[in-house]
């Protein structure tokens, strides 16, 4: 059995530990932004166990004109999980929280690897791509939510 539901920040550490900070200190997990009010988490389960999460934080990135963006962090889906749909179905659930939030884009900074999962499901690069300490190349991606107007 498959399910999205609310998870806190502790609990998606769980699955953002193994597949985004392996070997590094688990406060590394922890991302600026996890406790507000307006941050939410989701947790995909099967079977009752958690195997992908992803966060879903109101950041507006100066990049864009838009008011009211909002920012994923924090994707991640076991390794023997991937490559099944979960990943996508995640980021369809946050993209419903979104569009429910009046949000007008969804961007993040996606990794080199990554690229080729977010584009299939919508989403575009903006801009070059930049170096974040310790994790890699990565690249500013957003898709333009039916709320966005320029
Ligand atoms: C990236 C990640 C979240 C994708 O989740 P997933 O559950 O494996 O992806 P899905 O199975 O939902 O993939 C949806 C589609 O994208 C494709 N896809 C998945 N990963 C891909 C990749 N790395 N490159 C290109 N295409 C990819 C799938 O084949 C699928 O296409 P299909 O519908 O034609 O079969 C997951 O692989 C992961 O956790 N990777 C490691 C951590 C990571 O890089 N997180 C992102 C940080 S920005």
């Amino acid at each position: 059995m498959i399910k999205i539901q609310n998870i806190t920040s502790i609990e998606a550490f769980a699955v953002r530990y193994p597949v985004l900070r392996s070997g590094k200190p688990i406060e590394s997990c922890q991302f600026d932004g996890d406790t507000l009010s307006s941050t939410v988490h989701f947790g995909l389960f099967v079977d009752e166990k958690l195997i992908g999460v992803v966060s879903v934080f109101q950041n507006n990135n100066g990049t864009f004109k838009y008011e009211n963006q909002f920012q994923i962090r924090g994707m991640a889906v076991l390794p023997e999980f991937q490559k099944k749909g979960f990943g996508e179905l995640l980021v369809k659930q946050s993209e419903e929280y979104v569009l429910n939030k009046k949000g007008t884009i969804i961007w993040f900074n996606a990794r080199e690897n990554a690229v080729g999962f977010y584009k299939k499901i919508g989403y575009e690069i903006i801009g070059t791509p930049f170096s974040i300490a310790d994790i890699g190349i990565h690249y500013i991606m957003k898709k333009k939510l039916h709320y966005a107007h320029e």
